[in-house]
Formats: structure tokens, C-alpha cells, sequence
């Protein structure tokens, strides 16, 4: 019985890809079968995680921000497009990213820079950001590499912040 089933969702998907079809009620017990095969063959879907894999550890703040990366990474920001949306202190389509490196970690920024696709189906804090923005981050097409300089650049951006409240609170 398995295998004359079996023939049959394979009668009716090629029947469905050859376009044939006016069968009448046969087509209808046929589709039940082949949709019920489905999901063996359909490739994983992207699910929401209750906890982002990528948040735990020190945020990215801790840690020197090479001069170097600092300057490329400032340079990409521009040159990348991501200041179209972003500002440091103000709100423009995309979050506010002072104090970025305050609130996340380098892994999850790291993910959302090069995967901001993804991470928006997965990652319970993207998905939950997209919702309050609206909009949908493009992938601007970065390398690691390249992601890690403008990490640096976020880094730099909060420990002159730092600096400045420390200064404003001294005198
Ligand atoms: C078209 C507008 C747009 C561009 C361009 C863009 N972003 Fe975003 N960004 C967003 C939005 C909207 C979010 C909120 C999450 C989402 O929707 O994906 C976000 C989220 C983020 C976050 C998380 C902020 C937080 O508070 O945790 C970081 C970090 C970030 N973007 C960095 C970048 C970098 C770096 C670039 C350039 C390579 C860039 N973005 C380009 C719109 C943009």
C-alpha cells in the first residue's frame, strides 16, 4: 500500500510539473499525499531562537581599538553606506550606535554587520529591533575583516564618549 502511495505522489508531482490536470476529485487525494512527503526534502527553515546565541560574554567595549582599524573602520562606515542610516548620538532609519559597543558584543555585531538577513530571522535582539525600526538592514557586503575594523571604529566612538561624561562629571 506504502509504495502504490508512493507512486501516486510521484504520478501526481510529475503530472504537476508536466501542467496536466481537469482530473476531478482523484487530483485532490493525490495532493494530500504529495504535500505530505514535502517537508523530507524542503531545506530548513530559518527559526527565531528564544536567546541570541551570539550575546553572551563581555560586550565589545572591553578591549583596545587598534588606530589602524579605527581609521579603516571609520573610512568603511562611510564608504559602505551604513552612515545613510546611522548616526553616533542621533537617530536617522537605523538605531542610534552610541553606545553600540555598550550594549552587545562584538559576535552579535560582527553577525548583524555580515548577516543582517539572517540575523533578523534568528536573532531574537535583531528580530526585535527590526520591529521597532521597521526596516530591514541591507547587507552591505563586507568582509570579517572588514567588519571587525568598523567594530573597532564603535569601540573607539565609545571610549571617547566615555572619556568626555568622565570629563564632564569631573569638573
Ligand atoms: C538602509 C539602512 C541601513 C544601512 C545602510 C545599514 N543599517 Fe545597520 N541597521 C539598520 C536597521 C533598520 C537596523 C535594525 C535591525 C534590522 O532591521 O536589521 C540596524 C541595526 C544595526 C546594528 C545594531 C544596532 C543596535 O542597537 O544593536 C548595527 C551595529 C548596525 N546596524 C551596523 C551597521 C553597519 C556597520 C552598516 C554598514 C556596513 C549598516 N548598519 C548599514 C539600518 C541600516
Amino acid at each position: 500500500m506504502r509504495t502504490l502511495l508512493g507512486v501516486t505522489a510521484l504520478a501526481a508531482l510529475l503530472c504537476l510539473a508536466a501542467g496536466c490536470g481537469g482530473n476531478g476529485g482523484a487530483t485532490t487525494t493525490n495532493d494530500a499525499t504529495a504535500s505530505a512527503a514535502t517537508p523530507a526534502s524542503a531545506p530548513a527553515e530559518l527559526k527565531l531562537a528564544e536567546v541570541s546565541q551570539y550575546d553572551a560574554g563581555p560586550r565589545a567595549f572591553v578591549g583596545a581599538a587598534d588606530e589602524a582599524d579605527v581609521k579603516r573602520g571609520a573610512q568603511l562606515f562611510q564608504d559602505k553606506g551604513c552612515s545613510a542610516c546611522h548616526a553616533f548620538g542621533r537617530k536617522i532609519t537605523g538605531p542610534d550606535l552610541a553606545g553600540v559597543t555598550q550594549r552587545r558584543t562584538a559576535a552579535w555585531i560582527e553577525n548583524q554587520i555580515l548577516h543582517p538577513d539572517v540575523m533578523v530571522k534568528t536573532d531574537p535582539i535583531s528580530h526585535e529591533l527590526f520591529a521597532k525600526y521597521m526596516l530591514q538592514m541591507p547587507k552591505q557586503g563586507l568582509t570579517p575583516d572588514e567588519a571587525r575594523a568598523v567594530i573597532a571604529y564603535f569601540r573607539h566612538m565609545d571610549h571617547e564618549a566615555g572619556e568626555a561624561h568622565a570629563k564632564e562629571a569631573g569638573k
